[in-house]
């Protein structure tokens, strides 16, 4: 069975307090469960991981990279500053394997500093907008 790696990144460990007008009230719990029965049903085995440590991130990504495993990342704040996870990225996506930046909220329509993604030129597609959906969205894509 392959695995999909679903990483996110800082402060979505508050996922259900945080901004709930935003990012709604379901934690990140209620997310994990949500995409592990969808992944069942799509004969995937899900792996996550959420950290608010950008080195943190960037070694789980050279794992998945060197096990050829696909990636869903929600790289939140890092998404629009952090060069280093834009390159883990690229080095994953070049070596074959795909990874999808998801994000819940559409950061388009909202401040201007989130406008910007860093992330985006090195993921293999992006997903935004739709809630948890976003995730879900990804794992079907990558199952398809
Ligand atoms: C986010 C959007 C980012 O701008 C923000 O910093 C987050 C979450 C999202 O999922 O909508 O923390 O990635």
């Amino acid at each position: 069975m392959k695995t999909v790696v679903v990483l996110n990144g800082p402060n979505l460990a508050r996922l259900g307090s945080r901004e709930p007008d935003i990012y709604g009230d379901m934690n990140l719990e209620a997310l994990t469960s949500q995409l592990s029965k969808l992944g069942e049903s799509l004969s995937l085995k899900l792996s996550f991981f959420q950290s608010d440590s950008e080195s943190e991130l960037m070694s789980e990504i050279h794992k998945a990279t060197d096990a050829g495993q696909d990636v869903i990342l929600n790289p939140a704040a890092f998404t629009h500053y952090s060069y280093a996870l834009a390159d883990a990225c690229k080095a994953h996506t070049a070596s074959g394997a795909r990874l999808i930046e998801v994000h819940i909220s559409n950061p388009h329509a909202r401040e201007e500093f989130r406008h910007k993604s860093v992330i985006s030129t090195s993921a293999t597609g992006v997903i935004a907008g739709f809630g948890f959906d976003s995730y879900s969205l990804a794992l079907r894509q990558l199952a398809s």
